[in-house]
């Protein structure tokens, strides 16, 4: 008989429990929903997530992907968007977006609380994306295994090429990685394109692999599967924060930098919903939780705080990037496809 009153009672319990998660999944609709495609660390993009829904009610469906294949991704569903929000990963395939009509136009009213580079990229894309953060991208090197390999001190791109780093260096692959675009536009701009190209020939030597995503190379240097990492010099210094055995290079001949954008998406089923997060992600609030998640970016918003931990821009030789130029659609199909046919597959 006892049991039976329990049974009644726990059925009972469980029914008011489904009705309970009914009706918060019901106030979650009535709030909106968003889905986001996000283009930095899965940590940041986990902390964005949780404080705008904390925020606002709004429930957001989250998935992190490099910026090429954001690109490629948004491209292919143009017809039918499942996307609302793009936030964060390199400018370049947000301007090749823009360009292509495949994001829209949007004047936020936190437009005059941005640093001038931010608001730069969000005229040159007229008004289709805007900066979010920048960083100096750069490479680092495991101290233990340079030294157990005889390496040397590295403190230029030319070191790179060094014999004794003979599949010793990983970066990312230009196709999907925003990293290795960077990389890509920033030798030619260094070097001219033909000697660049020449460069990145020969630095495919001592590629030990093309990763995927950008960051991937510092954390393989972190843990001792390769001497050197190209990536954004931030992306280093998250390993030197958790103590890796790794040192942060800005390169000696000068570098590139990337200006970390957000678009929206053409046709996205919530536009009011990815307005309110273009709007609060652009608040000094927002862009604090990058360096909570230990990413040490510069933020857009004037008001932030650059957290003590990020590469000073003014020691680092920076190049003057044409954003408008290598994020193009022309230009950046035609550098990948020659990077494809030059670089890529060349025997070792
Ligand atoms: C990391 C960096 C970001 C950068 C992104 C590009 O997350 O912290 O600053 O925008 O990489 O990612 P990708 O995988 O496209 O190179």
């Amino acid at each position: 008989m006892k049991l039976k009153k329990n049974l009644v009672a726990a059925t009972m319990l469980a029914g008011s429990m489904t009705a309970l998660s009914f009706l918060s999944a019901g106030a979650a609709q009535a709030q909106g929903a968003l889905v986001m495609y996000c283009g930095v660390q899965e940590e940041w993009c986990r902390a964005m997530v949780t404080a705008f829904e904390r925020e606002t009610g709004i429930k957001v469906s989250m998935t992190r992907k490099s910026a090429g294949e954001v690109f490629a991704q948004v491209k292919a569903e143009a017809a039918n968007p499942r996307a609302d929000i793009w936030w964060g990963g390199t400018g370049d395939p947000h301007m090749q977006a823009a360009e292509e009509g495949l994001t829209v136009e949007y004047t936020s009213p936190r437009m005059s609380e941005l640093q001038d580079w931010a608001v730069r990229q969000w005229e040159q894309s007229k008004k289709r994306t805007v900066g979010i953060y920048s960083g100096a991208l750069g490479f680092g090197y495991n101290t233990e295994l340079a030294k157990s390999n005889n390496a040397g001190e590295l403190k230029c791109w030319a070191d790179l090429l060094k014999p004794e780093l003979k599949d010793e260096v990983q970066v990312a692959d230009p196709n999907s990685s925003g990293t290795a675009y960077t990389l890509l536009a920033s030798i030619v701009q260094i070097m001219g394109e033909d000697k660049g190209f020449e460069y990145l020939k020969a630095l495919h030597k001592n590629v030990n692999q093309y990763t995927k995503s950008g960051a991937a190379p510092a954390k393989a240097m972190a843990q001792g599967e390769t001497t050197a990492g190209i990536a954004f010099m931030h992306d280093i210094v998250t390993m030197v924060v958790d103590k890796a055995p790794v040192k942060v290079v800005a390169p000696c001949e000068g570098t590139g930098y990337e200006i970390g954008s957000m678009s929206i998406i053409k046709g996205a089923k919530n536009m009011e919903s990815a307005q309110k997060f273009y709007d609060w992600a652009l608040s000094a609030d927002a862009q604090k939780l990058g360096a909570e998640a230990k990413s040490y970016q510069v933020p857009s918003n004037k008001s932030t705080p650059i957290p003590p931990q990020a590469p000073k821009m003014t020691d680092i030789k920076l190049i003057n990037f044409d954003f408008a130029k290598y994020g193009s659609s022309e230009e950046r199909k035609r550098l990948l496809s020659k990077w494809d046919n030059e670089v890529k597959n060349l025997p070792k």
